[in-house]
């Protein structure tokens, strides 16, 4: 290694790239904040559409804007037919996050405001993808499902119009709740991935669709969003709770990654991991056999993990772990959960490229060329 290597940051490990007045998240003690709002707080007392308002305004709203926005999102839930027809297609083999990340480039040659790169514009097409996306994944769960597209809803609000476009019959009130409280607590996690993958597409100059394009194709993988369906397959495996402690600890045994487990800011437990345990408390009881044993399956493998990587190696429940089992309880299918991850968290990516593109400068940092220089060209018939 040349004397004036620099210090390499694989992958951007530690690196500030930007100041952000979005989102909080305290790694060592365990805390999140949307603009000063703790994770807490909001599960509490808010829902996924004040939340989206939100992120997109920097404020809570008042009444009348609150119903002003929900009306738009109302709006804004129609899908071009070409889109619809698109999904149906693809829908006997293709991923659904694969459906969603080719939907939603279509879904910019409809867009009255594609071309249109400014502020106003990009809020006109943030709040148009937040209502498409929830209905693209919808209406992939049901052309997946062999079933016909079901119009939206414009009198329901935006997570009941999702089950409704999902199930095609109204959903029960306490559904539609626990899903908005698992939208907001998916909505928005400062620079992770996505979201900075995201902003490398929008600090270009590229458009609103081409960045959430790019976001959606990073958090599919289960390194990222994609760990939520990946733990429910382990849960799925592990079968019985008698079978975990020796699925956990043979996998580990064997260098395999728990999925749902471990984080690249947060050392000790997600909030919203814990926010979302408490919701399978809650499940053990269910009247589900299904359900108490991948609850109880889940449970275990949670203490397990805690006492065998939590403290000594900072290895804790995220976000991922115990979303599956919630969103089977709610019957939902597997292949929807990041899909749904996608859905909740549109309107944390379309608030950091609006932000950042207020400051805007083009994300383009160096690698360090450890190779030769100066090599002798030799022709092929000398090779
Ligand atoms: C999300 O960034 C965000 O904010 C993301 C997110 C959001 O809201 O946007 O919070 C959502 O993506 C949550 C994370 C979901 N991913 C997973 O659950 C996948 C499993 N987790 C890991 O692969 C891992 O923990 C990462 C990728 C999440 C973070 O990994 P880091 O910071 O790169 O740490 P690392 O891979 O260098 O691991 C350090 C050590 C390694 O051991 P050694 O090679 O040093 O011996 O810890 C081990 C790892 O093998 N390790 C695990 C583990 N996670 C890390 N071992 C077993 N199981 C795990 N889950």
């Amino acid at each position: 290694m040349m004397v004036d290597a620099p210090k390499i940051n694989q992958g951007l490990e530690g690196i500030y790239f930007t100041e952000s007045g979005i989102c909080k998240v305290d790694g060592i003690n365990g805390r999140l904040y949307y603009y000063g709002y703790s994770i807490e707080t909001l599960a509490e007392n808010s829902n996924f559409e004040e939340v989206c308002y939100l992120l997109l305004n920097g404020k809570l709203p008042k009444k009348s804007e609150l119903s002003a926005f929900r009306k738009n999102l109302a709006s804004e839930r129609e899908l071009p037919e070409e889109v619809i027809m698109m999904i149906k297609r693809a829908s006997k083999k293709a991923n659904a996050m694969d459906i969603l990340r080719s939907a939603v480039s279509m879904l910019s040659f409809f867009d009255e405001d594609s071309g249109d790169n400014s502020e106003a514009a990009n809020m006109r097409k943030s709040v148009r993808l937040i209502s498409q996306i929830a209905s693209v994944t919808a209406a992939t769960g049901r052309a997946k499902a062999g079933k016909a597209y079901v119009e939206p809803d414009p009198k329901m609000n935006h997570v009941e119009n999702f089950l409704y476009m999902l199930n095609g019959a109204k959903p029960e009130p306490d559904h539609v709740k626990i899903l908005d409280t698992m939208f907001l607590l998916h909505a928005e996690h400062s620079s992770n991935a996505s979201t900075f993958s995201g902003i490398v597409t929008a600090s270009t100059l590229s458009d609103m669709h081409s960045a959430i394009t790019s976001a959606i194709g990073t958090l599919k993988g289960p390194l990222h969003g994609g760990a939520d369906e990946a733990a429910l397959h382990m849960m799925n495996a592990i079968g019985k709770p008698e079978n975990t402690v020796h699925y956990i600890v043979d996998a580990l045994a064997g260098k395999k990654r728990i999925m749902g487990f471990g984080h690249r800011v947060y050392k000790t437990y997600d909030p919203r991991a814990r926010i979302i345990k408490g919701r399978l408390e809650e499940m053990q009881n269910s009247a589900d056999k299904e359900v108490r044993n991948l609850t109880n399956i889940a449970l275990q493998a949670e203490k397990l993990m805690i006492n065998k990587l939590g403290k000594s190696h900072g290895i804790w429940p995220n976000v991922d772990f115990f979303s599956g089992p919630v969103y089977t309880d709610l019957g939902i299918e597997d292949y929807l959960f990041t899909p749904i991850f996608a859905a909740s968290r549109i309107p944390g990516w379309a608030a950091h490229i609006m932000e950042y593109l207020k400051g805007n400068r083009l994300i383009r940092p160096l690698e360090y060329y450890d190779g030769a220089i100066g090599k002798k060209y030799v022709p092929i018939k000398e090779r």
